[in-house]
């Protein structure tokens, strides 16, 4: 654990309040080697290049995956990461899928320990807004022609300062249903953190930013009926009764943020709905929202179909309660009933 005088370290040099969501080198990032059947113990490193060999997996065939997550300085001066246990479970999924050897848990929480303590005077401080975002990534670096996984491995967990995603309080956006492009493929790799995955959403993304819709959401790839998920964070709505309820689908990532939300819906007294979402019942939500990491809660007010506009509540009351909750667990105002936060 961090003695009061490192966590007492903060930077002057950084102006806090107009962090925003952009790399930044830091101090150093974590590496940890897969070689001969085993992982190394993991080193920081203070160069922020790598070098592998032009043959790499990761470079050719996409054996890629990475996370997201955040440390908060929270209101009692400590330094909480976010369930790191969910972004290991999350990132072995992906690395099951492609091949790659997993990561024991507790091995890959020690790994975000030590990088976060290495940069601690870079977690902004308690009640700036912002926070340290956790970037780990997992990349097959053996050399393949013929396509097959790598024998090595390197899991690389770099770190930055995130300023507050809502500077003047949470701003609802304008969604468009991608109806011409998929994220995924039915039975394919939707449901983990592929990078290949995002390379698919670049060009519908870009296409309905220009039309003025800051979030894409997709439909489920298989018949464009059902609702899937917006192009990073997951789809949620609160329905007329007053129901949490978002969709159930083989096709999209486990949002850690969306499953703690249901929880805190749960907590709060609501009903939690995981089901199919057909796109005929966009018209049935009060409120809608997008759900990750980077932002928690981006209350969406309206989306566009080929056919429909629907509209939502712009004053969002259930999402600004949920978001509170989220927030205040996150920097330590409110009790951590269910053991989410993982101290430095
Ligand atoms: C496609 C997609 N869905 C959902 C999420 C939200 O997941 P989480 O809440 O674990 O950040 C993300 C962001 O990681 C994402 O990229």
């Amino acid at each position: 654990m961090a003695s009061k005088e490192e966590l007492s370290n903060i930077r002057k040099d950084i102006d806090w309040a107009s962090l925003g969501f952009s790399y930044m080198p830091v101090r150093s990032h974590i590496r940890a080697s897969f070689k001969d059947g085993k992982w190394s113990e993991g080193e920081l490193c203070t160069d922020h290049t790598i070098s592998m060999s032009i043959a790499a997996t990761c470079l050719h065939y996409g054996q890629a995956a990475f996370e997201g997550l955040k440390a908060f300085r929270c209101k009692d001066g400590a330094v909480r990461v976010f369930r790191p246990d969910e972004n290991a479970r999350r990132l072995n999924l992906s690395a099951e899928r492609i091949l790659g050897p997993t990561i024991p848990v507790d091995f890959f929480c020690e790994l975000v320990r030590k990088v976060v303590l290495d940069n601690i005077d870079y977690v902004p401080p308690y009640g700036s807004g912002g926070s340290l975002y956790i970037r780990p990534l997992y990349i097959g670096v053996g050399p393949q022609i013929g396509v097959a996984p790598s024998d090595e491995y390197e899991l690389l967990i770099m770190v930055m300062p995130v300023g507050p995603y809502y500077k003047g309080g949470m701003k609802p956006v304008h969604a468009m249903v991608i109806e011409d492009y998929d994220r995924a493929a039915p039975l394919g790799t939707g449901t983990i953190k592929l990078g290949g995955n995002y390379a698919a959403s670049l060009k519908p993304a870009k296409a309905a930013k220009e039309k003025g819709f800051p979030i894409p959401l997709f439909m489920d790839p298989k018949t464009h009926e059902y609702v899937d998920e917006f192009g990073t964070s997951n789809f949620f709505g609160i329905t007329k009764e007053g129901a949490y309820a978002t969709p159930a689908s083989s096709s999209i990532l486990g949002s850690i943020t969306n499953k703690s939300l249901q929880q805190i819906a749960q907590d709060l007294g609501m009903k939690v709905e995981k089901r199919q979402i057909h796109r005929n019942e966009l018209g049935n939500f009060a409120e809608i929202g997008a759900c990750g990491t980077a932002v928690v809660i981006t209350p969406v007010s309206e989306i566009v179909t080929k056919d429909q506009t629907y509209k939502y509540e712009e004053n969002f009351p259930t999402l600004k309660k949920l978001y509170d909750a989220m927030q205040g667990i996150q920097y330590g105002e409110l009790p951590d009933t269910h053991n989410w936060m993982f101290e430095v």
